[in-house]
């Protein structure tokens, strides 16, 4: 008959409740006390949580850049994702300058096709609306298809970089269908101004990347953004926010009572310049990610930020490169080393560790910014992001008591390095199901390769 998980606490984002889970067929038919086991297998999870399976809203999975592809294709990164406790993952589609958004869609399905182990959604990453009015129509025809958010680079000029009047007819275009508009925001060109000043005084190494990109250009583009989505009426929703203030813009914007939101990525709130880069060598290219690493002084605001709802989400922003045949590209030029960084597998473990048991929020604050507001925001709610009846039957039976330590040797990333080697951590996933399928237990995966779904999604909420 089903599968029920007996004796745990169920957590939401808003309460935490002692339970019993039953799932039949992909979904979940009953939470309650005591349910009858009768013609059920019965999972104990006596001293266990019982999660909603996390969603991950920004991975870059098989994904051509910096003259490569990011290492991870849809069947390791999506199985590294749901070892991690992961269920569903939101993966950017990159349109081609010159080519239609529905071609960057059928090349993203195709990537997926036979390989998804988990479920998962994508956003249009639009670069081009091109010359005839028609190719706004796309977005359209992208949310028909279940694609209802678009994603715009303020940043990488002459590679993904759209101008300002792309991004408000873009918006024109979301705000009349309730889309979303998500941004990376760096001032791409100020940036790239002072990149070329730093290699012309032949500062060619790794940590000028970070030490290029100041916070300042964030914050600029994430203000200028937002008054473009004010001008236009639209929502916008600030992706792997970095610095405070950067933050602070979307604070401010929030005060005003405008449709902004925001994420921000486990690498800013536990990772920083001093900390980990700085190394001897060209280690430090292991941490070329954009926006870069930080100085420390921003990750408590960060915190804050996420406890007290000004952003609403931490993403991985997933994008891996090998340190030994990829990052090499950028030896003795930082500008070519690949942008990116692994965590897909890592975000449920850190978020428990340093946000939970580190006091800094509470385990209902931590489901939902790992599951319930990815869900709400991205349209996928309740069908996903939550515990309860008639919910698909993505759940993870978390133990809070597991001692874990990262490392590259031991994940199922295919990168050659981790840039969180040796964090402990305490916290981790026991079992993980699938629409009722169990496909994770003893950190291995169970599933069969090609089983994940394209999530078809609806309009999302504003929170
Ligand atoms: O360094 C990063 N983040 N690479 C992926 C592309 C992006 O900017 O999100
Ligand atoms: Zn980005
Ligand atoms: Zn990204």
């Amino acid at each position: 008959m089903g599968t029920l998980i007996v004796g745990g606490t169920v957590v939401s984002g808003t309460q935490s409740l002692a339970a019993d889970v039953l799932m039949e067929g992909s979904r979940i038919s009953a939470v309650g006390a005591r349910i009858d086991p009768t013609g059920h297998t019965v999972v104990d999870a006596k001293g266990m949580l019982v999660l909603p399976g996390g969603i991950d809203v920004h991975t870059h999975l098989d994904m051509p850049f910096g003259g490569t592809t990011s290492a991870d294709d849809y069947e390791w990164g999506t199985r590294a994702a749901a070892i991690g406790g992961t269920t569903t993952l939101i993966d950017f589609a990159l349109q081609t300058i010159g080519k239609r958004m529905q071609d960057a869609y059928a090349t993203w399905r195709k990537k997926s096709e036979g390989k998804a182990c988990i479920d998962y959604g994508l956003h249009m990453a639009v670069t081009d609306l091109g010359k005839d009015a028609a190719w706004i129509d796309d977005v359209d025809a992208m949310v028909a298809e279940g694609i209802t958010s678009f994603k715009i680079f303020m940043a990488y000029p002459g590679v993904l970089m759209v101008d300002d009047a792309t991004i408000f007819e873009l918006m024109q275009r979301t705000s009349k269908l309730g889309a979303l508009v998500c941004v990376h925001a760096e001032n791409g060109t100020v940036i790239d101004a002072i990149v070329h000043q730093a290699l012309a005084a032949g500062k060619t190494a790794p940590l000028y990347h970070a030490l290029t990109r100041p916070t300042v250009a964030e914050a600029e583009a994430v203000h200028r953004v937002v008054a473009l989505s004010e001008l236009a009426g639209a929502s916008v929703y600030i992706v792997h926010v970095s610095s405070e203030d950067a933050m602070c813009e979307v604070e401010a914007a929030r005060r005003r009572g405008l449709p902004v939101m925001g994420e921000t990525c486990t690498q800013y709130l536990v990772l920083s310049i001093e900390d980990d880069m700085g190394k001897p060598g060209f280690e430090d290219a292991k941490y070329v990610f954009t926006p870069p690493l930080r100085e420390k002084k921003n990750q408590d605001p960060l915190w804050e930020a996420v406890r007290e709802d000004v952003l609403q989400v931490v993403s991985t922003d997933h994008c891996p490169f090998r340190f030994a045949d990829q990052k090499t590209l950028g030896l003795g030029d930082f500008t070519k080393i690949p942008n990116g960084g692994p965590g897909v597998e890592n975000r449920m473990q850190l978020m428990f560790e340093h946000g939970v048991n580190q006091g800094r929020m509470t385990v209902e604050r931590f489901v939902e910014v790992t599951a319930e507001a990815p869900a709400r925001i991205f349209g996928m709610y309740p069908k996903k992001g939550v515990v309860a009846v008639g919910s698909d039957a993505d759940v993870v039976v978390w133990d809070p008591e597991a001692e874990y330590t990262i490392e590259a040797a031991t994940q199922s990333m295919h990168t050659d390095y981790s840039i969180f080697e040796g964090f402990k951590v305490k916290g981790n996933v026991r079992q993980v199901f699938s629409r009722g399928e169990l496909i994770v237990e003893g950190g291995k995966f169970l599933g069969t390769v090609g089983r994940g779904e394209y999530v078809k999604r609806g309009l999302g909420e504003v929170l």
